[in-house]
């Protein structure tokens, strides 16, 4: 984005952006038939931001003012809430804007007892409430956490929240915001108390992410990866069984409770011996060898890589390859990260299973394993979220989104971040999608957000004849990263985004949270008791294909005759 002044226009003793010096220095004038919103002067701290930030953030506070008065004036009802002005002086500020998130560096700036007084904030509120047309409350964005509680309470006293305005500022941004992720309700215990632990599919069963016998679960999963890699299929669903009934079963298993495990489903004798084995040793014989195998490890290693599936990594092995170093040199890939042709995924339809787009995807995998490797706090998920769903405002207007994946399940490091996305418009959203992933990852590419795409595919319509179709949805895999100009360290991290008509996003938000055992239950109940085809692309009925649309995540249970179980409790993979 242009800058339109010279920063140095500004005087050296001040290091902030110069616009107005206040309310009565404002060009733009709105109808007088509208009433005006506060105004809120904002400060933005220079010396702890980019210049080429600097810039945007100055531009953008110009380009949103002015916009806003043209708006007011051709629609005059729906003039926006957000009235904001830069202002040079930081003791007039309400908000001021920084990237630094130490006491020390801010205080070189600005006295202690004025910052006190004032809403202390991320460049990203500023971003985000341009992008909502509204101000946003600060306490989701407080900079310096020395002073979150003043902060939070200087903007509330300044929005005046207590009065009778319609737009009441909670601790996070607002539920009625399009784009926001809506949070989930709490769990009802009535629905839990229907749901059964000695229930055939997991998806009658109440799974949470830590059980009470965890270890035991992490014990058989080893086993699980084992058969995993060697590709010992039948097996290896044996033990994700096995292990999806021992997540729902809610008492510490002993000695003496051992044989009520004999009325679980999928616990056969072997498993029985095995779980037996655990309770005198702490330990399985089977898992500990599995664990020490130099070719379980290295096949384990391999299948960490984008791309690299267990039949992969058994070629790989096979050809003699052991360690992450081996492969990098066998796929010539030079530590670091090389850019290469991966944007050119953009420019043409690419399946996922054309040999090339997969080497390429090893390649990106390899170059970048360090960082991927690295779980995401919930707290950067959730920005990951808002960044691209501002960005996603520029290309879209009136979308919205769901975090799925591990995060909603609750864990509190994902490897990865899925976001679902669709149109909040039931109308028209269908065609509001359409071939909006492929415009939001060109955008993000743009703005230095997204650096390489690993997949990218199209939309088609569920087929309810068709046996196995995840891919009908249009998404795209890739790899984000925070631009150089932010105050944190770059890190690249996975993230999948996939877009869904309205009529298919609540499919689409159950499919994607997963887990994959839940999934896989659902569809095999969809199809063993309800003659019904459930995946992430929609729901339908066998005899005669006709379609569910349903309106809320509620609505997909209730479609396939299932109590709902809550987002925390479908964690039935170990
Ligand atoms: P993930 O592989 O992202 O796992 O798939 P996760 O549970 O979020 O955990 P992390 O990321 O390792 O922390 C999320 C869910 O999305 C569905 C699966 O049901 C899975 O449980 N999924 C995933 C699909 O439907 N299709 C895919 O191609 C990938
Ligand atoms: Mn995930």
């Amino acid at each position: 984005m242009p800058f339109k002044r010279p920063l140095s226009s500004h005087t050296s003793d001040d290091e902030s952006i110069s616009s107005h010096d206040g309310p009565s220095s404002k060009r733009h004038i709105l109808p007088c038939n509208i009433k005006e919103e506060k105004l809120l002067l904002v400060y933005i701290l220079q010396a702890k931001i980019h210049p080429e930030t600097m810039s945007e953030l100055a531009a953008l506070v110009e380009n949103y003012k002015s916009e806003r008065v043209n708006k007011s004036h051709q629609e005059p009802s729906v003039v926006s809430k957000l009235n904001i002005e830069l202002t040079s002086h930081a003791e007039k500020a309400d908000v001021i804007v920084t990237g630094t998130n130490m006491r020390r560096r801010l205080e070189r700036h600005i006295d202690w007892s004025i910052a006190k007084t004032k809403a202390i904030v991320t460049p990203l509120w500023l971003r985000d409430s341009v992008t909502s047309d509204r101000p946003l409350p600060c306490g989701s964005y407080v900079a310096i956490h020395d002073i979150e509680d003043e902060t939070s309470r200087n903007y509330d006293i300044v929005q005046d929240t207590s009065s009778s305005s319609p737009f009441r500022f909670s601790s996070g941004p607002e539920k009625e915001t399009s784009w926001q992720t809506e949070p989930d309700e709490p769990i009802d215990a009535t629905e839990v108390k229907s749901l059964s632990h000695n229930a055939k599919y997991s998806c009658l069963r109440s799974s949470p992410l830590v059980c009470p016998n965890q270890t035991l679960v992490n014990e058989i999963d080893i086993i699980r990866r084992g058969r995993n890699v060697e590709g010992e299929e039948r097996s290896m669903l044996s033990y994700s069984r096995a292990i999806s009934v021992i997540k729902a079963y809610p008492h510490v298993i002993t000695e003496r409770n051992f044989q009520d495990l004999r009325e679980l489903p999928f616990l056969g004798e072997k498993l029985l011996s095995m779980i037996e084995e655990f309770l005198k040793t702490d330990r399985i014989t089977d898992a500990q060898k599995i664990l020490a195998d130099p070719r379980f490890q290295s096949l384990s290693a391999f299948i960490t890589i984008h791309g690299i599936g267990p039949h992969s990594a058994r070629r790989l092995y096979d050809l003699g390859l052991r360690t992450l170093e081996e492969l990098e040199r066998y796929y010539e890939v030079r530590p670091g990260v090389s850019d290469e042709e991966t944007m050119s995924l953009l420019d043409t339809e690419v399946s996922a299973n054309t040999e090339d787009a997969v080497e390429k995807s090893i390649k990106i995998g390899l170059a970048l394993r360090h960082d991927l490797s690295q779980t995401i706090p919930r707290d950067e998920v959730e920005e990951i979220n808002r960044t691209i769903m501002r960005e996603l405002g520029h290309v879209q207007k009136g979308c919205k989104s769901v975090i799925a994946g591990g995060y909603r399940r609750g864990k509190p490091q994902s490897n990865d971040v899925d976001i679902v996305i669709t149109h909040a418009d039931w109308h028209i959203g269908s065609q509001k999608v359409k071939g909006l992933c492929r415009k939001l990852v060109q955008r993000l590419y743009e703005q230095g957000f997204v650096t390489h795409v690993m997949h990218l595919s199209g939309f088609h319509k569920h087929k309810a004849l068709r046996t196995h179709h995840w891919d009908s949805l249009e998404k795209a895999l890739t790899v984000f990263v925070w631009p150089h100009n932010l105050s944190r360290r770059r890190v690249y991290r996975r993230v999948d985004l996939i877009f869904a008509a309205p009529e298919v996003f609540w499919t689409a938000v159950v499919g994607w949270t997963g887990s994959t055992m839940f999934q896989r239950d659902l569809r095999l109940w969809a199809k063993q008791k309800k003659g019904m085809k459930f995946d992430s692309s929609g729901i339908s009925r066998r005899h005669d294909s006709k379609l569910y649309h349903p309106s809320t995540e509620r609505d997909v249970f209730k479609a396939l005759g299932l109590v709902y179980v809550h987002p925390t409790l479908r964690n039935a993979d170990a």
